[in-house]
C-alpha cells in the first residue's frame, strides 16, 4: 500500500488529503499537525474549517484510509510521498519584510524530513512558494540525508474556499512540476497515478519545476488582476452614470476574455492573493526587473484604494460622519461559504469606520466574535511601506458589539453594509429592516447582492458598487 503523508492540516492539506483518501481507497493518507486544537477538532464532528461537502467526504474515510494525527515524525518516516501544505504568508520583518515569503515553517518540516527519513521519498511541494523554492528544499533535504534519495515535485494547488470540494473533484488541472532526469520523471509519474485515480489524463499538466511554482504565482495574479480591473471599472461607472454589471456582462461576453471572476466588489480578500502577489513583485524586484514588478504592485494599489473608496463612501454619504452612529455589518468572511477571514476586506472597512467612530453591529453566519475581534486587534502590516498600522485599541473595540441576526445588526442603524455575499442576505425582508432602522436608512452594498431599485422602493439611500447613484 502507498502511504502518503501530508504536513499541515490546514485548509488546503485537510480538504486535498481528504479528497486523495476517498478516490484512492488503496492508499493510506495521514494529515499531520503541530497544532493540537487542528487535529483534535479534524478527529471531531466539528471540523476545524467550514467547507460545503468536507464533513461527507471526511466522514466516509476517516479511520478507514484518512487519519489525523500530531505525530508529524512517525507518519513521515512511513510514507513514500511527503506533500508539505504549511502556511507561507508573507514576511513581517527583516529582509524582504512586507513582500517576501516567511518560509520559516516549510524550512522547518524539511529539515524534519531530513531528520526522521530511513527510506527514499517524493517531497511535493503543495504549498505556494516563491519560484526556486525546490532548489533550496533540494540542499536542505540532500545536505543531511544519509544517502537517502528525495525527488521534490512542485504540485501547487488551485482550490478556492468554499467550493473546495467541487474543485478538487473537478480540477481545470492538476499541475506537476519535476526535474528532468530518469529520477525526477519517475516521480513524476507516481504522483501522477495518485491523481489519475479520478482525473483525466489530459489535465493533468506536467512541466519543470520552475514552471509549476510560478504558474501557481501567475494564476493567483491574473485572477486578482481580472478583479481588480473591474474594480477599477466600477470607479469610473459611478463617475460616469455607466453599471458595471453592464459592462462585465458585455465584456465577459467576448469568449477571449469570458464571464467569470468579473464581479466588482469592496475588494478582494483571503489568504493568499495579496501575498502571492507581494511575493512576485519581490521576485521581479530581485531579478531586476522593476517595471514588472510595479506592474503587478497595482493590483494591489487598486484594491486597497476601492476599500478606502468604499469607507469614504459610507462617511461621506452619511453626512460626513458616522460618529456615534449605528452601523449594521452583513458578513466579514472574505467571501461566502467559508468562515475565513484572513485578509477580509471587512477588517480595513470596520477599522474605517472605528477611527470615524462609528458604532459598529457586526453579524456573520460562520465567524465568532472572537475572531473578529482579533482580527480587528491584530498587528497589520503596511505592505508598501512597511509600517506597523494602528490597531483598533481597547477603547474603541468597546464600539463594536457581535450578534447572530442580520435584523438584529439592523435595528436601530443608521445604516448597513454588506460585506460578504452570502445567500441569505439576498432573501432578507428589506421592508422589515427598514422599518427598524433610524432615517434616512442607508444602504451600502459591497457584494452587489440587492437589487437597488427595489431597495429605493422601499426607501432606502443605496449604494451599490459601481451602480448609477
Ligand atoms: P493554514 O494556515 O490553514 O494551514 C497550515 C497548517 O500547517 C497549520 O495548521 C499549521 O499548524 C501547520 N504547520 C506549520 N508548520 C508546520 C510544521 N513544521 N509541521 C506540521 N505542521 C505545520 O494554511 P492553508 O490555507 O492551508 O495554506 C497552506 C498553503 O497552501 C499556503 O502556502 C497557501 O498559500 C497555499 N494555498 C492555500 C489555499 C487556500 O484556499 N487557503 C489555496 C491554494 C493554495
Ligand atoms: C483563490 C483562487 O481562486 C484559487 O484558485 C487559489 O487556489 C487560492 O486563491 C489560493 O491560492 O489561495 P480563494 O482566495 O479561496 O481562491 O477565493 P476566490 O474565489 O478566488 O476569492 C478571492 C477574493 O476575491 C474573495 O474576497 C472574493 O469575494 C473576491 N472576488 C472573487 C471578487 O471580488 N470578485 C470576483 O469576481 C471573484
Amino acid at each position: 500500500m502507498v502511504k502518503i503523508c501530508c504536513i499541515g492540516a490546514g485548509y488546503v492539506g485537510g480538504p486535498t488529503m481528504a479528497v486523495i483518501a476517498l478516490k484512492c481507497p488503496s492508499i493510506e493518507v495521514a494529515v499531520v499537525d503541530i497544532s493540537n486544537p487542528r487535529i483534535t477538532a479534524w478527529n471531531s464532528d466539528q471540523l476545524p474549517i467550514y467547507e460545503p461537502g468536507l464533513d461527507d467526504v471526511v466522514k466516509q474515510c476517516r479511520g478507514k484510509n484518512l487519519f489525523f494525527s500530531t505525530d508529524v515524525e512517525k507518519h513521515v518516516a512511513e510514507a513514500d510521498i511527503v506533500f508539505v501544505s504549511v502556511n507561507t504568508p508573507t514576511k513581517s520583518q527583516g529582509l524582504g519584510a512586507g513582500k517576501a515569503a516567511d518560509l520559516t515553517y516549510w524550512e522547518s518540516a524539511a529539515r524534519m524530513i531530513a531528520d526522521v527519513s530511513k527510506s527514499a521519498k517524493i517531497v511535493v511541494e503543495k504549498s505556494t512558494v516563491p519560484v526556486k523554492t525546490a532548489e533550496a528544499i533540494e540542499k536542505i533535504l540532500t545536505h543531511n540525508s544519509k544517502g537517502i534519495e528525495f525527488q521534490i515535485l512542485s504540485n501547487p494547488e488551485f482550490l478556492a474556499e468554499g467550493t473546495a470540494i467541487p474543485d478538487l473533484f473537478n480540477p481545470d488541472r492538476v499541475l506537476i512540476g519535476g526535474r528532468e532526469t530518469p529520477e525526477g520523471l519517475k516521480a513524476v509519474q507516481a504522483l501522477k497515478e495518485v491523481y489519475a485515480h479520478w482525473v483525466p489524463e489530459e489535465q493533468i499538466i506536467c512541466t519543470n519545476l520552475w514552471s509549476a511554482e510560478l504558474s501557481k504565482l501567475a494564476a493567483n495574479a491574473f485572477l486578482a488582476q481580472r478583479i481588480s480591473s473591474v474594480n477599477a471599472m466600477s470607479a469610473l461607472c459611478e463617475a460616469t452614470g455607466a453599471d458595471v454589471s453592464h459592462v462585465s456582462h458585455a465584456v465577459g461576453k467576448d469568449t477571449r476574455i469570458g464571464p467569470k471572476f468579473l464581479n466588482a466588489s469592496v475588494g478582494f480578500g483571503g489568504s493568499c492573493f495579496q501575498k502571492d502577489i507581494l511575493n512576485l513583485v519581490y521576485i521581479c524586484e530581485c531579478n531586476g526587473l522593476p517595471e514588472v514588478a510595479n506592474y503587478w504592485k497595482q493590483v494591489i494599489k487598486i484594491n486597497d484604494y476601492q476599500k478606502s473608496r468604499f469607507v469614504n463612501r459610507v462617511v461621506s454619504s452619511m453626512f460626513n460622519t458616522v460618529s456615534g452612529k449605528k452601523i449594521g455589518i452583513l458578513g466579514f468572511a472574505f467571501k461566502k461559504d467559508t468562515g475565513d477571514t484572513r485578509e477580509t476586506p471587512a477588517i480595513d472597512v470596520c477599522r474605517g469606520l472605528l477611527v470615524d467612530r462609528a458604532q459598529l453591529s457586526i453579524y456573520d453566519p460562520q465567524v465568532s466574535q472572537d475572531q473578529i475581534q482579533k482580527d480587528l486587534t491584530m498587528v497589520k502590516f503596511d505592505w508598501e511601506h512597511p509600517v506597523i498600522l494602528k490597531p483598533v485599541s481597547p477603547t474603541a473595540l468597546k464600539q463594536v458589539t457581535f450578534v447572530w441576526d442580520a435584523y438584529e445588526a439592523s435595528k436601530d442603524a443608521h445604516g448597513i453594509c454588506i460585506l460578504t455575499e452570502w445567500d441569505e442576505f439576498k432573501t432578507l425582508d428589506f421592508q422589515r429592516i427598514y422599518d427598524n432602522m433610524q432615517k434616512p436608512a442607508f444602504v451600502f452594498d459591497g457584494r452587489n447582492v440587492v437589487d437597488p431599485k427595489k431597495l429605493q422602493q422601499i426607501g432606502f439611500i443605496v449604494y451599490s458598487i459601481g451602480k448609477p447613484l
